[in-house]
């Protein structure tokens, strides 16, 4: 099945060169081709080029879909969310406007143990028409791929429970998921004491459980000041090494005590989060393989500071964007609205937070060799948008849901304007 999008006003994100990411100043190019074509052949970009230039031999064989004047984009790839969760967390966020800190609400058993209990009380099957649901709107918003974590399970059940409802969605849903284990995301109650029997509990039974299924593509841990300590995370990671798990680690959300480093050090493939950041932390990340990811609706809606991404591509690192919607920190995935918070409250451009929402983004979970550009041989995962005058008006005017159609790996997932004729 050969598709062809015509007079498409500006294909963007266009890349020839193999790169799998983008550091400090080439985070700005970002090329176009004006008055274009796409070819797509089954899952995959077949070709493209200017309107001009457009030779083909079977007309025949070809379904035109006629762009007329809107942009196309590389769909987004959302490589940080815990979108497998039961029940909701609005009291917290009342608790919140009336003055206690996510921290606070943690310290009085809610947050991530509250949604833990809930989890417990909610069947596979309800999870999983759950966070199927949320995931479907997540692609009609332009997300063409993602990671989900577990972390509210804190038992080998609910781990498992968690991680097999992944599977599943992976299983069933059209667009490529990442699955990364979470057991280290808060101590559960009855180990407050012996937070060391916790971290045996993960590696020695956890761990391998999990491996035995084939559940988990990473490991990840919540590095931070009341959470898991630097040496605690260590543990954790080498452990996943061991069973070629890479960790991607929540770090410096609230305090900057080593964990960059530590996780640097262990080769894990992003660090996440970032808002408290130190000079020994920007120089750990130089001359690393992981990736920062920065998450700037959490700040946003806890009202936290923003991470420095600005500093890091000054400073010559790459960045991430990524949505980290879960029901505490981030009860919204839209990654339109991402790239809008990261361009207006980290002021990255345009050309930047797109990078960084795509093909950066895309290195974080492991898959920019075919996904994050469009690229010949790379996965027909991308966006139509509704008629705009120019890219920048997606993060301009915020708020807006500014896409026509998407299509996941050459498959019309969201069926605007543009297919309806
Ligand atoms: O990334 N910071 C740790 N974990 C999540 C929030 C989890 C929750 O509050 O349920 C985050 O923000
Ligand atoms: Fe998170």
């Amino acid at each position: 099945m050969k598709l062809l999008f015509k007079n498409i006003k500006g294909l963007v994100g266009v890349r020839e060169d193999k790169k799998l990411l983008l550091k400090g100043d080439e985070m700005k190019s970002l090329s176009v081709i004006e008055d274009a074509f796409l070819l797509t052949e089954n899952e995959e970009i077949l070709e493209y080029g200017k309107m001009d230039d457009l030779l083909i031999d079977d007309w025949n064989e070809l379904q035109i879909i006629d762009v007329d004047g809107r942009f196309i984009l590389p769909g987004f790839i959302d490589s940080h969310t815990h979108v497998v969760w039961a029940g909701n967390r609005e009291s917290e966020f009342v608790d919140r406007i009336n003055g206690l800190s996510y921290e606070e609400i943690a310290n009085r058993g809610g947050g991530i143990l509250n949604s833990a209990m809930k989890l417990s009380n909610t069947s596979e099957d309800e999870l999983y028409k759950n966070a199927k649901t949320r995931i479907e709107e997540l692609m009609s918003l332009g997300t063409v791929a993602l990671e989900i974590k577990s972390g509210y399970g804190l038992s080998i059940e609910g781990e498992l429970k968690m991680l097999r409802v992944i599977k599943r969605l992976k299983e069933t849903l059209p667009l490529p998921i990442k699955a990364t284990f979470l057991g280290a995301h808060a101590f559960p109650m009855k180990f407050r004491d012996d937070q060391d029997a916790y971290i045996d509990l993960i590696i020695n039974e956890m761990l391998p459980a999990i491996v035995k299924e084939g559940l988990a593509d990473y490991i990840d841990a919540f590095l931070e000041t009341g959470y898991f300590s630097v040496a605690q995370t260590e543990r954790v990671m080498e452990a996943g090494n061991k069973y070629g798990l890479r960790a991607k680690i929540h770090v410096n959300q609230f305090t900057a005590i080593g964990g960059v480093k530590a996780a640097v050090d262990n080769d894990a493939l992003s660090v996440d989060h970032l808002e408290e950041m130190n000079n020994d932390d920007f120089e750990a990340l130089k001359n690393s393989k992981t990736m920062p990811v920065v998450l700037p609706n959490c700040s946003f809606f806890l009202s936290i500071p923003y991470a420095p991404a600005r500093r890091m591509i000054d400073e010559g690192l790459p960045v991430a964007l990524a949505s980290d919607y879960n029901p505490g920190s981030t009860p919204s995935g839209n990654m339109q609205q991402v790239v809008a918070t990261a361009c207006i409250k980290m002021k990255l451009n345009p050309e930047e937070a797109i990078n960084a929402a795509t093909l950066n983004a895309a290195y974080a979970i492991e898959l920019s060799e075919s996904h994050g550009s469009i690229t010949k041989g790379k996965k027909a995962s991308f966006f139509v948008t509704k008629k705009i005058d120019s890219y920048s008006f997606i993060p301009y005017a915020f708020g807006s849901d500014h896409i026509d159609s998407v299509i996941v790996k050459g498959s019309v997932v969201r069926k605007g304007e543009i297919l309806d004729a």
